[in-house]
């Protein structure tokens, strides 16, 4: 049998310095809810997704044409148009415009993978065409969880879980996570939002009461692009 490339999964940022990403394509999973943000904007015109670390980077931006987006422990940020929520960007508003976004997990996380051969961001939202993407790549993969402030979160676990699940019979699992992460995915598969009640982020955001944030964001196939990360910013995937 012909070698099959590789899935590993890390379950969060404090653990992706163990990893080589040199050679791989990372997908950074941020569900809830900066990567499906991020592809619901530019499914919606959005030329652009700058990702920043920080509020005050962000700022940096302000007056220049940009449209300046930021979420901090789940809330917009204060005097910030946007915030987070994949419902803003869903009115036609960011057609053709540049967005910069900084989120408490997610934009961190696509920046530390700077390393990596390619960067895109998976959701739940465009799951086949990642799958379906990865599987034409042939190339090593790294599931890349954003997790909460450096700690674990169901979230990521379960998409990562998904894409190694439907990914099985052409990748090899290459460590413990990808095989746990499929595990949780194939336990809870037949009832994802039920299984996120008992999420530590589903009740952060459940105090917003933004359920139908939560609810969308782990709805598959609802948009058609894939966000990669080029140059300090993502657009739409063009093959
Ligand atoms: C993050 O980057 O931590 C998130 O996307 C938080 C959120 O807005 O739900």
């Amino acid at each position: 049998m012909p070698l099959q490339p590789k899935i590993e999964v890390c379950l969060s940022p404090v653990m992706l310095p163990l990893y080589d990403l040199s050679d791989k394509i990372v997908v950074v999973i941020d569900i809830l809810r900066a990567t499906s943000t991020i592809g619901v904007a530019l499914e919606h015109g959005a030329l652009s997704v700058i990702p920043v670390a920080n509020v005050e980077d962000c700022q940096q931006y302000e007056g220049e044409g940009y449209l300046l987006a930021g979420e901090r422990g789940g809330a917009k940020v204060e005097g910030f148009k946007y915030g987070n929520s994949p419902f803003e960007y869903m009115n036609g508003a960011v057609k053709g415009k540049d967005l910069v976004l900084t989120t408490t997990n997610g934009t961190r996380s696509i920046m530390l993978s700077k390393d990596a051969h390619r960067i895109i961001a998976g959701s739940f939202l465009n799951l086949d065409r990642v799958c379906e993407w990865l599987s034409s790549q042939q190339r090593d993969v790294m599931l890349f969880c954003a997790g909460w402030k450096n700690k674990f979160n169901l979230e990521d676990t379960l998409y990562a879980g998904a894409v190694a699940w439907q990914l099985s019979d052409k990748f090899e699992m290459a460590c413990d996570a990808s095989l746990a992460a499929r595990h949780l995915y194939d336990c809870s598969r037949s009832d994802l939002l039920g299984t996120m009640k008992q999420a530590s982020h589903y009740k952060r955001l459940a105090g917003f009461g933004i359920q139908q944030d939560i609810a969308y964001c782990l709805t598959p196939n609802q948009i058609n692009v894939i966000p990669v990360y080029s140059d300090g910013r993502m657009t739409s995937l063009v093959e």
